[in-house]
Parts: structure tokens; sequence; C-alpha cells
């Protein structure tokens, strides 16, 4: 099979990892791609909004499957444009993305279907927003743009005065865009969090193996919120009884309610939990992928995932057993000093050869590009992920963090506390 992955991420590189050791993929190609995939994948030099290029370039190449990595091509409809062509694709159709492009959809949906999550107000009006957390006077209280905003649109306030701010921050100031045009106050939770990757067809529900994502910039989850430093799979706190609970109480009341809603799910679906002393909750929708999540979950899959993926298109994914290795991952994300705010780019990499042919260590790219000369150079404020199997998540951590050692960069900067919760498990 001739396969297109659309994306050009860490997450990207480890889906287009795990495609290239399928049995039925004979060739593939990664629009746009980075300086690692560009090792496994022909990159297309087209950016993932340009539907009509994406779609002419896939029928023009005979493309038998194409798979959708980020959520802003999901929820502007690249699956709808790739169906109405002809072309088989893997991933939802706008209709159903909106899980992940309205909080305020989501979190109706789990209203009216009774799925277990924080006690909301949606509102369009940021007076009556105000209004609304003067009178709860409940701190502190978490405030979300509606729509996407790069994982950043959730603002978590101590007091009115924080809160009032954010009010205007996200409604007036419009600092999320037109994200903003809607907001949801959320009571506040507490909880260890764990990101669950679903396979979806549209009917039935296959659940992967767990994570934890780490979010913030800073050692001891201090400073700005990021796309996410590292993460680790699995995760301890998720034992089988929550994920019996999780099973029956959400995955699949959402599965079934989002086919009662005429809005059938295929593709993956992330629910991000928070583990509440009242038991599991859902904090929100992904409509796709997680990363870095993936960069843990993925090689510890033993399936052929293109198999998976056309159960997942077919809808007879209850034929499918998911098999996990009885082992542990941990990816530690080498960023750009600086980010999520200012940084350099640009910056010439080495080290990346000492992961050539490796099977238990991996340096998936998040944001490289390859210089004039053929150098890789740095290329974003996420630059890799490195990951790490081990026997235990112990074991993991310790392989993870020796193995950013073999990189360096200018202006390399990690966290040194990946996967520290382990300890308390
Ligand atoms: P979200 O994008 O909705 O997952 O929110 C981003 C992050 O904000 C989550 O990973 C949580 O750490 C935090 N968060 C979101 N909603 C809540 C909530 N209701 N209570 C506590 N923390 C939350
Ligand atoms: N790691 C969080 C996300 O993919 O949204």
């Amino acid at each position: 099979m001739k396969i297109l992955v659309i994306g050009g991420g860490g997450r990207e590189h480890a889906i287009v990892t795990a495609i290239a050791k399928s049995k039925k993929a004979t060739k593939i190609y990664c629009a746009p791609g980075n300086a690692g995939i560009a090792e496994l994948a022909t990159c297309v030099p087209i950016g993932v909004m340009e539907f009509d290029k994406l779609v002419a370039f896939a029928s023009e190449n005979a493309i038998d499957l194409t798979v959708v990595g980020p959520d802003d091509p999901l929820v502007g409809g690249v699956v709808d444009a790739f169906e109405a062509a002809g072309l088989r694709v893997f991933g939802p159709r706008k209709n159903a993305a909106i899980v992940e492009g309205s909080k305020a959809f989501s979190k109706e949906l789990m209203k009216k279907y009774g799925i277990p999550t924080a006690g909301y107000e949606t509102f369009s009006d940021a007076e009556e927003a105000a209004a609304y957390i003067r009178a709860q006077g409940k701190y502190p209280v978490v405030l979300k743009a509606d729509g996407l905003a790069l994982g950043k649109g959730v603002l978590i306030c101590n007091s009115e005065e924080e809160a009032m701010a954010g009010v205007k921050e996200i409604m007036l100031d419009k600092h999320f865009g037109t994200a903003g045009d809607k907001m949801v106050v959320e009571e506040f939770m507490t909880g260890r969090e764990v990101s669950a990757l679903c396979f979806c067809d549209g009917k039935n529900v296959r659940p992967m193996t767990s994570a934890q994502d780490h979010k913030r910039a800073g050692d001891g989850d201090t400073g700005l919120n990021t796309g996410g430093m590292g993460t680790f799979s699995p995760s301890p706190f998720y034992t089988d009884e929550v994920h019996e609970y999780c099973v029956k109480n959400i995955y699949e009341p959402t599965m079934a309610a989002m086919a009662a809603e005429g809005r059938p799910f295929t593709g993956v679906m992330f629910v991000g939990l928070m583990l509440t002393p009242e038991g599991p909750k859902v904090l929100e929708y992904n409509a796709r992928f997680g990363d870095p999540e993936t960069q843990v979950v993925l090689p510890r899959m033993e399936n052929d995932i293109v198999d998976v993926f056309e159960a997942c298109i077919d809808g007879r994914l209850d034929e499918v057993e998911l098999k996990f290795a009885d082992n542990a991952a941990v990816c530690v994300v080498l960023a750009s000093d600086g980010y999520p705010q200012h940084y350099e780019k640009g910056l010439p990499i080495s080290g990346l050869d000492a992961f050539k042919g490796c099977n238990d260590k991996f340096v998936f790219h998040a944001g490289t590009k390859f210089g004039e000369d053929g150098a890789v150079l740095t290329n974003g404020g996420r630059v890799l992920g490195v990951t790490a199997l081990g026997s235990d998540l112990k074991e993991a951590r310790a392989n993870a963090y020796k193995a950013t050692e073999l990189i360096s960069f200018a202006n390399k900067y990690m966290r040194h506390d990946i996967g520290k919760a382990i300890d308390e498990a």
C-alpha cells in the first residue's frame, strides 16, 4: 500500500515509524514531514491545511490510505474532503472532530449522556460569565476558550481578580482569537491526569495502553503550559479497575453518544482523564493521537498499525485485539530554551546517528529541518522527543535520560523530572 501521513511533528514521526514496520506498507509519504521523517518517508511540501493540494496529491499518486495527525485539519474537515474524492482516509469527519473543536459541544454531550466530567456553564457574553463566576464565588475556577487554542486556551484562576482578568483575556481581548467567542466556566478538579488514546470505528472502541503527559515548561510542574514536555507509559495510576470503569462509563458511552447524535467517530479519540477522589472524570476530548503521548504508546504496540487503521475505516474494530508489550516507555522532549515563548531556531543538532537502527531507543523529530548543506537544524520550540523502552518505568526513565545525553544543540532545554510521579505509585 502507498500511505500518506499528514503532519510534521513528533507524533507524525512516531506514526510513520509504526507504519514503516507494517507488512502492508510499500511506500510512505508525509506532508509536510520533517528532517527525521525524511529517513522513512518521502516528504511532500504541502501544508496540513492545503486540502485541495493534499487531495490532488493523493489522487495523482494513487495513495491507498491517508492518515491525519494534527487537530486543525481534522476540525477543518480534511477527512470529508478526502472522502468526497473517493479516497480512503483514517480520522474523524468534521462533524465528529467537533469533540475537540468545541469544548462547549463536548461538555453538552457529556451532560446529555451522563458521562462523568466537571460541572460547568457555557457563555457567549463576558458580563454574564463574570456575574456567574462572582455569584458562585468558588476558587480556583477553570476558564476554557471554546475553540482550538494550541492546548493553551485553559486558565486556572485562584481568585475573583484572576478570574475577571481571565474572562477579559479570553472573551474581550480575544487572546485566543475566535476560539474565545464562547467560553466554558468549569469546576476545578484535583487528581492524577491520564491520557487514554482509543481507536474507534464509529461503533466500537479499543483503548490503547495509558500514558501521562507533562504540560508545564518547568520542573515540578512550574512555568507556562506547553504542547507537552514529556510522557511515560503505562500510567501506574491507571489500574485495571480504573480502566474497567472508564470503558463502561466513559469510552463506550461516548462512542454511543456520538453515533446517536449522527456523528459517528472514526479515528483516534484521545480522552484526557482526571482521576478524582470521586472517580475518573473527563477533562477533554481530542480527535487525534496525542503529542507526545504517541511517542511512548506506539513504540509499545505489537499490532500491525495499518491493519488497525483499516479495521477502523471498515467498521470491524470488534475483530481486532490490540496488543502492547509488557514493558514501559519514557519520552523526554528536548526543546529550545525559551519555549513556549521566544527562542532561537536554525541551530545545528549533533548526535542523531547514535539512534540509527535501535529498537529500544528512538529520537522522534518534532521541529527540525535540513540546512543547505544537509545538516539537521532546530526548527521549533519542541525539537526532538527522545524515547526509551525499559522493562519497567524506572528503567525506561533511566534509559531515556541517558539517551538525551547523546544529543546536543546550542539551546537544548529539557525537564529533569519526567516520570517522577512513578516514584509515588
Ligand atoms: P484541557 O485542554 O481541557 O485538557 O486543559 C488543559 C489542562 O488544564 C489539563 O491538562 C489540566 O491540567 C487543566 N485542567 C483543565 N480542566 C481542569 C479542571 N476542570 N480542573 C482542574 N484542572 C483542569
Ligand atoms: N499531549 C496533549 C495533546 O496532545 O493534546
